[in-house]
């Protein structure tokens, strides 16, 4: 009985491209230095279940800051916030076997 209640909240989910969950604010991420930072640089533009669902080493972030800028239109970061919100990225999202995982593992 609860599979239809299943099946229709991740349709919902998917359509709202929340797939990765409702990452609505910072609270929801994974514990780190530099959480609330890297929360609303990204969520200037798009949920953050578009960066949570990635899994990535830390030049392909690296990488991906500098994509978001020079294709769109993100406002650069200090460099002293852009290592703060690298690091983050890097140890919270790291590159992981295949399958989506959980966003609230830790
Ligand atoms: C100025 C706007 C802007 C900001 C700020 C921004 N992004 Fe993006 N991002 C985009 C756009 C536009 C897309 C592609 C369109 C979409 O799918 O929404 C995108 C897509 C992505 C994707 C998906 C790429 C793919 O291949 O599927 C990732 C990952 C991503 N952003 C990471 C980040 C991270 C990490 C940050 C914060 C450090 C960030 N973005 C901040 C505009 C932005």
């Amino acid at each position: 009985m609860q599979l239809p209640r299943l099946a229709a909240a991740l349709a919902l989910a998917v359509t709202t491209g929340a797939a990765a969950g409702a990452l609505d604010a910072p609270e929801a991420l994974p514990e780190g230095e530099g959480r609330e930072e890297t929360f609303y640089a990204c969520t200037a533009c798009h949920g953050f279940g578009l960066v949570a669902q990635q899994g990535m080493t830390r030049a392909l972030w690296d990488e991906t800051l500098t994509l978001m800028v020079e294709r769109n239109n993100m406002q650069p970061l200090e460099e002293k916030e852009r290592v703060l919100v690298l690091d983050y990225l890097t140890q919270a999202f790291p590159p992981r076997r295949r399958g989506r995982p959980s966003p609230f593992l830790k």
